[in-house]
């Protein structure tokens, strides 16, 4: 994997650059569409690439490996090849998931003990069965093992959790460096930094993942319930340490405003179900601001679902419409409002990356923030 810089602002830490995987190129800054269970849910891998324009997609360790199970994708050639996505893939580690969608789980210095929220069945991850899982899996960026503390989060627990994820990311480290890709194509691990909300944790976080020289390197415990500011606070203080040549990608987040917020920051990459989980719940995002298309007020709207769109679906369709398609939980409404919420999402980093380029970023950036928010 590389990494290049192809603009620095001049105004913020905003950042325009470029990955190269084994998979093709990716343009930062970039949103990465969650595709937790193989597909991106409602979307087409067509779509994805041709519509989307979609450079890399996120995938779910704790999901592929509950099912379809590594047997199935190790057979199948890797995720790749099991879903026809020749284009870079990302695999979250389990280390959010676990927390979040099991039960019963316990954490100890070995691991993680969780049951199936599919079947309740009791399963292991440890930093070094997670790195196997993910050499099957085979996407070509892969995520340390961590613990994503909750928030709030006491100052003594989440001292503590650092240094388990410290010791966590050495055990992935030996485990992936004494191990090799599976399906010909290089793979990268990328550690993540927690710390909750105290500055001083994420400091000695990132500085001890700094430490391991990676190819790249992630944020994660954000946008878990905190205050934008917080969050914003603690990606400052952790990009200051972060190595500047190597990409560095904020987890799980976040709103349009979030997004250009983290970019000014210094961010390069992003993940969220946002765009996808609300899409399908009839919230779409324009660059004017935030759509309820269940709301009354779209009833009798037959204007094109977006003007400013290049998207097929969102000009041929009209906000009535897709409001019926939504009241009446058709199939198609979700396709229609995930389509258009990625596409935006897509189009707003693109349209970061260029003004970066441009040189005229960060007053761009401060014009949009007042935009997106605004409920239409
Ligand atoms: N996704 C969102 N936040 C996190 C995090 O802190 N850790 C991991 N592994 N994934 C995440």
């Amino acid at each position: 994997m590389k990494f290049q810089q192809v603009a620095l602002d001049t105004l913020s830490k905003a950042r325009a650059g470029e990955i190269t995987t084994g998979h093709g190129t990716i343009q930062t800054p970039i949103f990465m569409p969650v595709g937790t269970a193989g597909t991106v849910k409602a979307v087409h891998q067509r779509e994805l690439a041709n519509d989307v324009k979609a450079q890399i997609i996120l995938g779910n360790t704790y999901h592929l490996y509950l099912r379809p199970g590594l047997d199935i994708l190790e057979k199948a050639g890797g995720l790749h090849q099991f879903m026809n996505w020749d284009k870079p893939i990302l695999t979250d580690s389990g280390g959010y998931q676990v927390y979040s969608l099991s039960e019963v789980r316990k954490i100890k210095e070995e691991g993680v003990t969780f049951r199936s929220h599919i079947d309740g069945s009791k399963h292991l991850f440890t930093p070094e069965n997670v790195m196997d899982t993910q050499r099957i899996i085979g996407a070509d960026i892969i995520m340390a093992f961590d613990e994503c503390t909750p928030y709030p989060c006491e100052y003594g627990y989440a001292r503590k959790s650092i240094e388990m994820t410290h010791r966590w990311l050495k055990r992935c480290c030996e485990r992936f460096d004494s191990t090799e890709p599976k399906y010909g194509y290089p793979q990268a691990l990328f550690p993540i930094v927690q710390g909750s909300v105290y500055k001083d944790l994420r400091e000695k976080s990132a500085e001890a993942i700094a430490f391991f020289e990676r190819e790249g390197n992630a944020i994660g415990g954000l946008s878990v319930g905190e205050p934008a500011e917080e969050m914003y606070a603690m990606t400052e203080v952790v990009c200051n340490i972060l190595p500047q040549n190597k990409p560095r990608y904020l987890m799980g987040v976040g709103t349009p405003v979030n997004i250009l917020e983290n970019i000014a920051l210094g961010i390069d990459m992003f993940d969220c179900v946002m765009p996808t989980r609300n899409g399908r719940n009839g919230m779409l995002f324009t660059r004017n601001g935030i759509i309820n298309i269940k709301n009354e007020k779209w009833k009798n709207d037959f204007s094109a679902i977006d003007e400013d769109s290049a998207l097929f679906s969102d000009i041929n369709y009209s906000k009535a419409y897709l409001r019926h398609l939504i009241h009446s939980g058709e199939m198609l409404g979700a396709q229609i409002a995930t389509l258009h919420n990625l596409n935006f999402y897509l189009w707003l980093v693109k349209e970061a990356r260029e003004q970066i380029i441009a040189g005229t970023f960060y007053n761009w950036k401060n014009n949009m923030v007042k935009k997106l928010a605004q409920r239409l």
